[in-house]
């Protein structure tokens, strides 16, 4: 694994534990957020608690975990740590993505979202508009099918 990987997946699993409420069962594995890096495509953000990119050493207090192809960029796995929320890093962290798909000539980044998921005003804040709807994508742990809602920005 590479270093700087082997000192950034605790810090971004230990978000990961944190933010994802069990019962929707979307937090990934270490085992898939590894496998995903293995790929060019997929790269991740850790901010800090004071919304820089990470020093060494340093508490994450959120993550992006995305993947771009042919100039889309899918924003895979967004969370900020509950003792950070409502201080605007989630905001920060999609803003770094658009920023960063921007600097790369990228033309458009969008994402899925369980329907219902108050992230949803963080997204429209920011100009994504919902483009597309799955019935029944998202399977609860207690068995509970849960729409999907597409979103995109074109940047
Ligand atoms: C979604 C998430 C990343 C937001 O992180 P955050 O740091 O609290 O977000 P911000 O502080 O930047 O919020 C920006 C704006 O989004 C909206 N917002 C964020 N969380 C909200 C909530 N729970 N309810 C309503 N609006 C919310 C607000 O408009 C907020 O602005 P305001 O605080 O000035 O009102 C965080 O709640 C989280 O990790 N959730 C669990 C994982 C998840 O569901 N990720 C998204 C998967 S699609």
């Amino acid at each position: 694994m590479r270093a700087d990987l082997r000192q950034d997946l605790p810090r971004l699993m230990a978000v990961m534990v944190s933010a994802f409420e069990p019962t929707w069962g979307e937090a990934w594995t270490k085992r898939q957020v590894e496998d995903s890096l293995l790929t060019s495509l997929c790269r991740y953000f850790l901010i800090s608690p004071r919304g820089l990119p990470v020093a060494p050493d340093e508490q994450a207090a959120g993550f992006t975990l995305s993947r771009s192809i042919a100039g889309e960029t899918e924003l895979l796995l967004l969370a900020v740590d509950p003792q950070f929320r409502r201080q605007g890093l989630g905001a920060l962290l999609v803003q770094q993505l658009i920023e960063e798909t921007r600097d790369q000539a990228g033309t458009r980044i969008f994402l899925e979202m369980r329907k219902g998921n108050p992230a949803e005003h963080l997204y429209r804040n920011l100009g994504f508009v919902p483009v597309g709807e799955r019935p029944n994508y998202y399977k609860t742990t207690s068995g509970e099918r849960i729409d999907a809602v597409t979103f995109a920005l074109p940047i």
